[in-house]
């Protein structure tokens, strides 16, 4: 979680950058943010409480100089409150710092700072804050700032990422270990940021951090060095392909209605550019002895889902775990073992976690992923990219379906059919294209007004659509705040059919497929207890009391219902008065585990 922001060069409004870079990082935290900027006075730091997308940048404006940092934080150590906001600094603010990730023994550590320095030094609650202090302690004994810098992080335990700043000296400092960081490089300017959107506006050219690593930055170089070695490293250049409009909301009130819209052309984009890495992938998948899929969230979603398909098309067992509940299945992991983790933004605390314990038992690790660098990718002998651009809304939707395409094109491939499956896929996508129009969003909209007041919902599906209603019924609970519940239709009469009263909305997910009746049945027996039925499905049944029609697109039509239950949820938040695109209590992206 949280947002880093660093930026130096020779712009001396620096923190209007940072400003504005914290605002594209916002999806990563959005609790409280701060900057801090470099001025001849000293640092210059402002930290608040609740979103910096509200703040206007006149407030910034006479604060110059040409190094700043800045965070969004998203609460893990101490509550939601401006001392807990980042930068943190040490005893006389000449170093500020920002964090993200977990340092493990801040306890230990603030022992030790107290022992030196007393325990009315600390000002937060957090456990980032022993950084600018530990640096301080290291430096009052006659450390320089960079090799206090490299003491300090050979000391902290757990998962970091963090960029430091002296006052006093022309360069800032920033390292990695275990949370993501990359460095943007353009004429006369570095930014430093936890993911790319921060700086695109400036530069596509990139240096990512790797772990053990840090980067001394000043205005005319750039040198990357092993934390623990001290020796130098040499950095590959790479482009990161992404536009910046990709990551805009193209006019929409809200990135997670753009990015449902995007699904318009997604499934075809994700097919034309993922051939060959399907290839390569279903050849190391036909290898393997055993396959699991791990992830966790609507990406355990996909793995699920990915389940089915692999049984269903390409008769091949795969066990699919949530990588927190990774442990379960660890003592079937060998050599011969292929865990494939699923992610959208590839720093998923618990799937990182899972693939370290897989490698230290021999197994191979493979990445389906979206963001291109990240930690997923970087650990995976292999990665899939499922080319979905950009998501931004905490809600994860169109890389849900890039996901879903990646694992049906695998499906197909494994069985020496990839080229079928990309025209099935196609087919699927250019059906989707004609039916996701203006004319669908209001039917669903008005559909959502008879049940916008109801407290709890419950989502039903067979087959492939069971892991379609758990994702549906975590859609709507992430952005609408209702309790929904997602579940086989076959689970209904072991329990949950008690729930139901008058009026309780039930969301049916029927395809054409051999299930339909069964699911039909289900539905009967929930309107039998008065339940309102919103059947999504290729065609009306005279059951449903509000349907959503969708194309019938065989093996594909769970897409189509996915992206509908999307559309559901979406204006299900939105019409209760909420911004879908931050989720309360919620992040884009899980860095802790
Ligand atoms: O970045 P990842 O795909 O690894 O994220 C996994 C989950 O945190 C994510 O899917 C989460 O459940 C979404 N907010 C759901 O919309």
């Amino acid at each position: 979680m949280c947002g880093i922001f660093a930026y130096v060069g020779n712009d001396n409004q620096s923190v209007l950058k940072a400003v504005r870079g914290l605002k594209d990082l916002e999806y990563r935290g959005y609790d409280s943010w701060g900057v801090a900027v470099k001025t001849p006075q000293g640092f210059f730091i402002r930290k608040e409480t609740g979103k910096i997308s509200n703040i206007p940048e006149t407030d910034f404006e006479k604060h110059e100089g040409t190094m700043s940092i800045g965070h969004t934080r998203w609460a893990t150590h101490g509550g939601v409150s401006a001392y807990n906001a980042h930068p943190h600094f040490n005893r006389d603010k000449s170093l500020v710092v920002v964090h993200n990730g977990i340092i493990e023994n801040h306890d230990a550590l603030r022992e030790e700072i107290a022992a030196v320095f007393g325990n009315d030094v600390f000002r937060s609650e957090t456990d980032t804050e022993v950084i600018p202090l530990l640096i301080d302690i290291c430096m009052e004994r006659g450390l320089s700032f960079e090799n206090a810098f490299t003491e300090v992080c050979k000391k902290l335990h757990g998962r970091f990422a963090f960029v430091a700043l002296h006052k006093d000296e022309p360069y800032m400092l920033a390292a990695r270990d275990g949370s993501p960081l990359v460095m943007g490089l353009a004429e006369g300017e570095y930014f430093i940021a936890s993911d790319t959107p921060a700086f695109l506006d400036y530069t596509n050219e990139v240096y990512f951090f790797d772990n053990g690593e840090y980067a001394k930055i000043s205005k005319d170089a750039v040198t990357f060095f092993n934390l623990l070695s001290g020796n130098h490293v040499e950095k590959k250049k790479e482009k990161i392909l992404w536009e910046k409009e990709s990551a805009s909301k193209g006019g929409h009130p809200h990135f997670m209605l753009k990015e449902i819209l995007d699904q318009r052309e997604l499934i075809e984009n994700t097919v034309r550019l993922g051939g060959p890495a399907v290839s390569k992938a279903a050849q190391t998948l036909e290898k393997a002895d055993n396959i699991f899929f791990t992830a966790m969230g609507t990406a355990a979603h996909m793995g699920m889902v990915g389940e089915y398909l692999f049984s269903r098309i390409a008769k091949k067992s795969v066990q699919a775990v949530y990588a927190a509940e990774f442990d379960k299945v660890l003592p079937f992991i060998n050599k011969q073992s292929l865990v494939c983790g699923i992610s959208q933004s590839g720093e998923t605390a618990d799937l990182l976690e899972a693939f370290k314990t897989t490698k230290k038992k021999g197994g191979k690790i493979m990445s389906v992923i979206n963001v291109r660098g990240s930690s997923a990718e970087r650990e995976s002998f292999l990665s899939v990219p499922v080319n979905a651009g950009p998501e931004r809304a905490v809600a994860s939707t169109k890389a849900a379906t890039a996901q879903f395409t990646i694992l049906t094109l695998l499906a197909y491939a494994l069985i020496g059919k990839r080229m079928q499956g990309e025209k099935k896929l196609t087919n699927a996508s250019h059906a989707i294209k004609k039916w996701l129009t203006q004319e669908l969003l209001i039917h669903i909209s008005h559909i959502v007004e008879t049940i916008k007041h109801n407290e709890d919902l419950y989502v039903i599906g067979k087959s492939v659509n069971y892991p379609i209603a758990l994702e549906a019924a975590l859609k709507i609970k992430e952005v609408s705040y209702i309790h929904a519940e997602g579940f086989a239709a076959g689970e209904l009469k072991h329990g949950t059919l008690a729930l139901i009263e008058k009026g309780t909305p039930c969301v049916v997910l029927v395809s054409n497929d051999e299930y339909k009746q069964d699911v039909l049945n289900a539905a009967q027996e929930l309107k039998a207890r008065g339940a309102t039925i919103i059947g999504i499905s290729p065609e009306a049944h005279p059951v449903f009391d509000h349907t959503i029609v969708t194309p019938d697109l065989e093996n594909e039509t769970p897409m189509a219902l996915m992206i509908s239950s999307q559309i559901l949820a979406y204006y299900l938040a939105t019409l209760r008065g909420l911004d879908p695109d931050k989720p309360r209590n919620l992040a884009k992206s899980v860095t802790v585990k």
